[in-house]
């Protein structure tokens, strides 16, 4: 049965284009493989749209997005913009895609491929199989708290951020992580800093009464100060995190150096209908823009979860892991993955990256079908 999905694109900035066109090529592949008739279109976002509409996030292109079943999207902002007001940069426009979406859950996987052990900064033995999933919170905390602002004052400048959850919102991203906990090893961690903040002391007790629904599931908590120094001493401790917009953004940093490098780690932000914006969790890094050094696979192991999450297509997902396993394991790297140490390593562009992705995706199909007639044939 063949299926019709509307697909957003946002290059957006610095490396968001090249790693994005690179993504589209397997988009269009992967929805193939699966009888998907994909409609594309693409949008401006952050400096981009700044240069061509003067606002991060044009009506347009948050239109677009509400309008599409799933978002794809490169990187925003760069130095260009930095001296520009806070609410006129391009960083507003991602923000403003969060909360105008409402995609309150952002899932960050960090995953270790086994060939990237020694890219890594831990000892190998400490991060052999890491499979850590954090759940943020993305569209309330300090990020979107009110008031908020520099002011004047008689005796100097003044500023200001609210840290600021309600009930409501932290109950809805608790049972994202207790659901994603259940579906992995049923362990639960909540980060937050209850020995300081109220709202997280509030944060602690919501998701406590949430774990009434969970008796499954076994649900700890940690000091975020904590949680930063456990990752990067025993990160296999942690299965499924769950955490605030501002804690989930910085442990997520870590999370992603412990696999190797920033350049390989996806993420998807989702509505509760299940729509989502996908995107590679690495930022615009304009300093190697345009110059295809860039790793395209944070942004193809997005659109992977776009396959798992917003179209419920899990083996095509499957196939797009599997075809990137199997990429590092020939030995190809981009600049940000190769350790030096094995000699067997091919130094690569990101579309050369991208090429041994599409070939291994479609090989990925070939033994697919292969073991399916064989399947048939046996029976
Ligand atoms: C991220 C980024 C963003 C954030 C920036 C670009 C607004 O760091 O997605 O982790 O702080 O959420
Ligand atoms: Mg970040």
């Amino acid at each position: 049965m063949s299926s019709h999905r509307e697909v957003l694109i946002l290059p957006g900035d610095g490396i968001g284009p090249e790693v994005v066109s690179q993504a589209v090529r397997l988009l269009r592949d992967a929805a193939q493989a699966c009888d998907m008739e994909l409609d594309i279109r693409q949008e401006a976002v952050g400096g981009a749209a700044i240069e061509a509409d003067g606002q991060p996030l044009p009506e347009a292109t948050l239109a677009a997005a509400r309008g599409a079943d799933a978002v794809l999207l490169g990187a925003v902002g760069g130095p260009r913009w930095e001296g520009l007001p806070m609410h006129e940069r391009p960083e507003r426009g991602l923000l403003g895609l969060r909360s105008g979406l409402d995609l309150f859950a952002n899932l960050r996987p960090a995953i270790l491929f086994a060939p990237l052990a020694d890219a890594s900064s831990l000892k190998a033995e400490l991060v052999a199989n890491l499979d850590i999933l954090i759940v943020r919170e993305l569209t309330g905390g300090i990020y979107f708290g009110e008031p908020r602002g520099i002011e004047q004052t008689p005796t100097g400048r003044r500023g200001v951020n609210s840290y600021v959850y309600t009930e409501h919102e932290i109950e809805r991203i608790a049972r994202i992580g207790f659901d994603m906990a259940r579906k992995r090893s049923g362990r639960l961690c909540s980060v937050d800093k209850a020995n300081v903040l109220e709202v997280t002391q509030l944060w602690r007790d919501v998701i406590g009464e949430v774990a009434a629904d969970y008796a499954d599931v076994e649900l700890s908590h940690m000091y975020v100060d904590n949680a930063g120094m456990q990752l990067v001493r025993a990160p296999k401790q942690f299965d499924v995190i769950v955490t605030g917009n501002m804690f989930g953004d910085i442990l997520s940093d870590v999370a992603a150096m412990l696999t190797g490098s920033v350049g390989m780690l996806p993420s998807a932000s989702l509505a509760a209908d299940g729509r989502g914006l996908y995107e590679p969790v690495h930022g615009s890094a304009p300093d190697i823009a345009g110059q295809n050094v860039a790793n395209p696979l944070a942004t193809m192991l997005s659109v992977g979860m776009m396959f798992r999450y917003s179209f419920a297509e899990r083996e095509i997902a499957d196939r797009i892991d599997a075809a990137v396993l199997s990429v590092l394991e020939s030995g190809l790297r981009t600049a940000d993955i190769i350790s030096g140490v094995a000699d067997r390593q091919t130094l690569v562009g990101t579309d050369a990256m991208a090429d041994a992705v599409l070939s291994a995706f479609a090989e990925e199909a070939v033994e697919a079908e292969e073991a399916q007639v064989a399947q048939e044939r046996d029976r």
